[in-house]
């Protein structure tokens, strides 16, 4: 971990999260609890990293202390070579339209009582305050237009879209600031499968048009193999194995990588 590349953009190192157990009665504390366990990874530029975990093992808490939005107990997170994790907010402000988020439930950043076309404005209203009316406009038609959604969606509401549309409008206001760091956490899970295949789809095309680092973080095995350039596989609060899928789901993997791949293989009537 000391030598890094030249296009690392994120670096986590030795980072640590604990939760403090809950006030019991008067006296009393259930015991403090470790979701992340001493986790180091970095991630470079243009890739799609796929952060594979079974629900429980610490992954959106890793995503939310990437997004500075949690801070780890112990370790350190740089983000273009910035050490991000001890910077108060107000600081890390500045940098915090690099690395954007989208989550599985859309509501979680769309405000339901605004109109698509203000929720879109309203990002690039806090980031370019001087940016003109006109600009604004064409950089939203042009980010519609990417993400396959028709112009007539910005008068509408976000209750009258479907779960893809709604994730798809999502990615566009993420990327609407042309962040460097997307995190995707579990935006998928919830759609059919025909519907996944296009998110991740407009995923992959984003990714390579801006050259966008994308920390894809997902419970589905298949979809993380087949989606992206390198898969790091979380348990229990460790990352048990990083590298490209062929690397990581070989034989020579963790046990426990070995144990998930079988079960998968079997489940599906593939083994
Ligand atoms: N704020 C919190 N306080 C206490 N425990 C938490 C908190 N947030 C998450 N946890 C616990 O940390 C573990 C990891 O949670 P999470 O990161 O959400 O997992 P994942 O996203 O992989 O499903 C879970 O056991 C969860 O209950
Ligand atoms: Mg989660």
């Amino acid at each position: 971990m000391n030598e890094s590349r030249s296009d690392s953009i994120v670096k986590v190192i030795d980072v640590i999260k604990t939760f403090p157990g809950a006030r019991k009665g008067l006296i009393g504390r259930s015991p403090d609890f470790t979701a992340v366990k001493g986790v180091s990874f970095e991630m470079y530029r243009g890739e799609l990293l796929g952060l594979l975990g079974e629900s429980g093992c610490g992954k959106s808490t890793l995503a939310k202390m990437l997004m500075h939005l949690l801070l780890p107990t112990s370790g350190e997170i740089h983000l273009n070579g910035v050490q991000i994790q001890d910077m108060p907010e107000s600081s890390f402000r500045k940098l915090r339209r690099q690395i954007q988020m989208v989550y599985q439930n859309p509501f979680d950043c769309l405000d339901p009582s605004m109109r698509i076309k203000g929720l879109l404005e309203e990002p690039l209203k806090i980031w370019y305050p001087d940016m003109t009316e006109e600009t604004r406009q064409e950089k939203i038609d042009n980010i519609l237009e990417e993400c396959g959604l028709p112009q007539n969606c910005l008068s509408k509401y976000p209750k009258e879209f479907s779960g893809g549309q709604l994730q798809r409008i999502s990615i566009a206001r993420a990327l609407l600031v042309e962040p460097q760091v997307l995190i995707a956490d579990e935006i998928i899970s919830a759609l059919d499968v025909s519907i996944q295949n296009q998110i991740l789809n407009l995923l992959i095309r984003m990714k390579e048009r801006h050259h966008l680092s994308i920390l894809f973080i997902t419970h589905d095995l298949s979809v993380a193999r087949r989606v992206s350039d390198r898969v790091m596989v979380m348990q229990s609060g460790e990352i048990k194995g990083i590298g490209t899928p062929d690397q990581v789901f070989s034989e020579q993997s963790d046990p426990y990588i070995k144990d998930l791949t079988s079960a998968v293989f079997t489940f599906s009537g593939r083994a």
